[in-house]
């Protein structure tokens, strides 16, 4: 069985101010009339090729947008709540707990970002399914999408020894978020960005955990089996859960393990984790103007603006992006899209 669970409960600060902490970017569309998590519910393998109902693990405050746009698409999903957020370490191993109570040791997890796009869903169920034969072989597989530049928002994978399905790799390095200079070196050196997207077999998950990160292994064991139901919804045990430490999973294992290997994701991918990667989605005018919502502009190039709100109007613009939301308006260079993050820090520290 593969048994898909998407990690739906991370903040997504960077698109700021359409993305809040009290409705974050998976569970928003941008633009579309279905949302990044509607979407990744659509596009998993069919259950005719042995894949499960999916499990959704989000933060308790989403869990009614878990529900009722899994609803609206009609999937039928197991929803998965954390007290707090403990990054998606504790998350993927919860989930791996649970997929092993439900469907026994043998099974794999497909651990999917819920807030990324992938507009073709057939290359992507047939790269699933090339990666579910490699992960019964005892792997830890990711999906390596190749570079177009050198990002530090991503994890870098360096191939190693071909294995014996056609396009895997035993994976030789994993690096998460490097520095720019680093980034840099490992283009030149054909390395692959991590997509964020795993699949593997639960039970290999829980070990390589208990092995390198022993506090989040027991940490999400005790969380589930001390955790409750409640109209339906799973609350994992709170004590146990807001104890366990935060950390990614690409730190947590990946970086460490030797288990990993990797598949060529021949799927086009974006994670649309700033501005100006949804700048990217858009068609540009002539001038290279991208624009969504109700915007006006005068003489100006290259800009990117968004309004789900007010009329936005500019005159002169030249590279800069313009977000504006109902309550809040965001100006800056679109070379800055990275550094919003700390405005949203910054925001918070006020408060
Ligand atoms: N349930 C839950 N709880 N989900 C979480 C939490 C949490 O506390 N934190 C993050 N997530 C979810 C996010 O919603 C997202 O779907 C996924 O886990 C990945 O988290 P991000 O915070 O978006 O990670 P990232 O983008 O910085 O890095 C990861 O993805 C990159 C590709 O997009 C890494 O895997 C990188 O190696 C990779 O390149
Ligand atoms: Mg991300």
């Amino acid at each position: 069985k593969i048994v898909p669970v998407i990690l739906a409960g991370g903040s997504g600060t960077r698109l700021w101010p359409i993305s809040r902490d009290s409705l974050p970017k998976q569970f928003l569309g941008l633009g579309s009339p279905k949302t990044f998590y509607q979407e990744t519910l659509l596009r998993l393998p069919e259950k005719s090729s042995g894949v499960t109902d999916p499990i959704v693990v989000t933060s308790d405050d989403f869990r009614f947008f878990a529900r009722r746009q899994a609803a609206e698409v009609g999937v039928e999903a197991t929803v998965v709540l954390e007290p707090a957020r403990r990054d998606s370490a504790a998350a993927m191993i919860v989930a791996a707990r649970i997929a092993q109570q439900r469907y026994g040791d043998d099974c794999l997890v497909l651990a999917l970002a819920a807030d990324h796009l992938v507009p073709d869903a057939k290359t992507f169920r047939s790269a699933c399914l090339t990666a579910a034969t490699v992960a019964e072989e005892g792997y830890i597989v990711t999906f390596g999408i190749t570079p177009t530049e050198p990002r530090t928002s991503y994890g870098y994978i360096r191939p190693g020894a071909p294995l014996g399905v056609p396009g895997s790799f035993k994976v030789e390095r994993f690096v998460e978020k490097p520095n720019r200079e680093t980034a840099e070196g490992y283009l030149a050196e054909g390395y692959l960005w991590n997509s964020g997207n795993f699949i593997f077999p639960a039970a290999l998950m829980i070990a390589e955990a208990e092995k390198f990160e022993p506090e989040i292994a027991a940490g999400a064991a005790e969380a589930v089996a001390t955790a409750t139901e409640d109209l339906g919804f799973i609350r994992l045990g709170k004590g146990a859960f807001l104890a366990t430490p935060a950390k990614s999973i690409d730190y947590a294992v990946l970086e460490r393990t030797d288990k990993a290997a990797v598949v060529e994701g021949r799927f086009a991918w974006s994670d649309i984790g700033s501005w100006d990667a949804v700048r990217e989605l858009g068609t540009p005018s002539e001038e290279g103007n991208v624009t969504f919502g109700p915007v006006s502009l005068l003489d100006s190039r290259n800009a990117f603006v968004h309004s789900e709100g007010p009329l936005v109007t500019g005159i002169g613009l030249d590279g800069f992006t313009v977000i504006a939301s109902d309550d809040a308006i965001l100006v800056m260079p679109t070379d800055r899209s990275q550094d919003v993050k700390h405005l949203v820090a910054g925001l918070k520290a006020e408060k």
